[in-house]
């Protein structure tokens, strides 16, 4: 019998669909954060969120740590790196993968946390959000921070940003990833994003190093990636 014209649905397909809808489900607009970490929590159930955001689907976690060892590649086994909105642990994973032993993780589902802490990745684990309340960790912890996937619709407003930098040290790097359309499409970064990244550097408390845009960043669309030093002398221009 001839198969022309059928389309055959592989377990991979119907998957992906999965993936697909579910992300857009816990970015739609007007999403509240308690529906977020609900969202996320019971997405974690069973693996489901590590077999449906697998590396062919997703390439986040990959770019993001290429970046943070990149830039640690002379302190690997001593840098202690903060891995923000950590969710199961994909992007430590890949840290631990190249060599880092000093991870952190601060993630605000609880059910994306419990997978995490399973895995025996991270040493400290704050089941905290990322926004302008000041988290429970020192000033000036990290030497590095990196956030892949934790920028959305009612996911970390900008007013974290500040807390990002207070934790990291001086002389430290900073790595966001995201989905790029995020930028235009979520109401809190309309406009606001690159204008803040660009107050903060005038502000003297971070430097850029690069805006990049991430081909095949989750599901054949482009992300991208912002990397910054920390500032060693925060100097006040005014
Ligand atoms: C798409 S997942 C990314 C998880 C992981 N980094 C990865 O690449 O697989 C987004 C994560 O952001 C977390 N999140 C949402 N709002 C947050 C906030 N304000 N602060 C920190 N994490 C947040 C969610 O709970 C979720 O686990």
């Amino acid at each position: 019998m001839s198969n022309e014209g059928v389309t055959t649905i592989t377990h991979n397909d119907v998957q992906e669909d999965t993936a697909r809808v579910f992300t857009a489900e816990c970015h739609r607009v007007g999403i509240t954060t308690e529906e977020v970490v609900d969202f996320y929590t019971k997405w974690a159930m069973n693996g489901k969120y590590d077999q449906d955001l697998h590396f062919e689907n997703y390439e986040g976690p990959v770019v993001a740590a290429n970046a943070v060892a990149e830039y640690c590649k002379d302190n690997i086994p001593w840098a202690n790196v903060l891995d923000v909105a950590a969710g199961t642990g994909l992007v430590g994973k890949q840290l631990q993968n190249r060599g880092f032993k000093h991870l952190d993780a601060l993630e605000p589902a609880t059910g994306m946390l419990e997978h995490a802490r399973r895995k025996n990745i991270y040493t400290n684990l704050y089941c905290e959000f990322l926004n302008s309340k000041r988290l429970p960790i020192d000033d000036d912890s990290y030497d590095c921070s990196v956030s892949c996937g934790g920028m959305g619709e009612g996911h970390i407003p900008l007013n974290g940003f500040s807390e990002l930098i207070r934790v990291t040290k001086p002389g430290g790097f900073v790595c966001i990833v995201m989905k790029e359309s995020y930028l235009s499409d979520c109401k809190e970064y309309e406009d606001g994003l690159e204008q803040l990244v660009k107050d903060l550097e005038d502000a003297g408390k971070w430097e850029r190093l690069s805006r990049d845009v991430v081909p095949n960043y989750v599901f054949g669309e482009n992300g991208v990636m912002f990397r910054f030093k920390i500032r060693d002398v925060v100097c006040d221009r005014k």
